[in-house]
């Protein structure tokens, strides 16, 4: 049965699904790396498609920007769909002094200013972790490709433009390695349904250092975490 987001008829999403923010970069995903692509959604253009990545089922849909958004969909993923991970895909900003452009972040934790996690109703403040098992599965990918990776808190922050300014510092301080707006929010819907969720990052701007990619790089960058998400997304189907 179809959602009010979603247009798909419940079989028509695989196990895993990867989720980047932007619906074409979800259609580039799909055309590049899948065969036997179906379009299963177009509602609102948060587009998303089912295909073969190495002969084993996988989908790819958009999450929007930001934790409501990604908060939609991947609710209807996990309860109505069927799905038993996703694994973002997206940018961020980076905050670690050594982290560069491109580089590869998994979030092992997602700090957050939402107030999204309020409506679980816990007494006290809730860790959004993502799941251990697709962390190593994602680990060990980055190890057989030779891709250096850094593992360890994101900051999802409901804002881009900070009206204070100078926030960022305290989160850089406190650890964080980069700054994006969904993966708290996706890692507390895994939570409450008993799902996995892991978000996979590439590091587009870096809000303490001035150097920026050209297009060609930030698609070099891209790629190498389309890969590492994709296959680290068919082993997540024999979990
Ligand atoms: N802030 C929030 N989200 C982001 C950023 C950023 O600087 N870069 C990429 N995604």
């Amino acid at each position: 049965m179809s959602t009010p987001h979603n247009s798909a008829e419940m079989g028509d999403i695989a196990k895993v699904v990867l989720m980047p923010g932007d619906p074409l970069r979800a259609k580039f995903t799909a055309e590049t790396f899948l065969t036997d692509v179906v379009c299963f959604n177009k509602v609102r253009n948060c587009f998303g498609f089912t295909g073969t990545y190495k002969g084993k089922k996988i989908s790819v849909m958009a999450s929007g920007m930001g934790i409501p958004s990604i908060g939609i969909y991947s609710h209807e993923l996990y309860h109505f769909y069927g799905v038993e991970s996703i694994i973002r895909i997206g940018t961020a900003g980076g905050l670690a002094p050594d982290l560069n452009l491109k580089d590869i972040v998994l979030g092992m934790g997602a700090c957050t200013n939402s107030n999204y996690i309020n409506q679980f109703g816990l007494p006290g403040q809730f860790a959004p972790i993502c799941d251990f098992d697709l962390l190593r599965l994602a680990y060990e990918t980055c190890q057989d490709k030779k891709v250096p990776v850094k593992v360890g808190n994101l900051v999802s922050n409901d804002t881009f433009y900070d009206h204070l300014g100078n926030v960022n510092e305290r989160w850089r301080d406190m650890g964080a390695l980069a700054v994006e707006m969904e993966s708290a929010g996706l890692y507390a819907n895994a939570a409450s349904c008993g799902k996995r969720a892991l978000t996979i990052c590439s590091i587009s701007d870096h809000l303490f250092k001035p150097e920026q990619l050209s297009p060609k790089e930030r698609e070099q960058g891209l790629t190498t975490m389309l890969e590492i998400a994709l296959d680290t997304g068919i082993k997540a189907l024999d979990l």
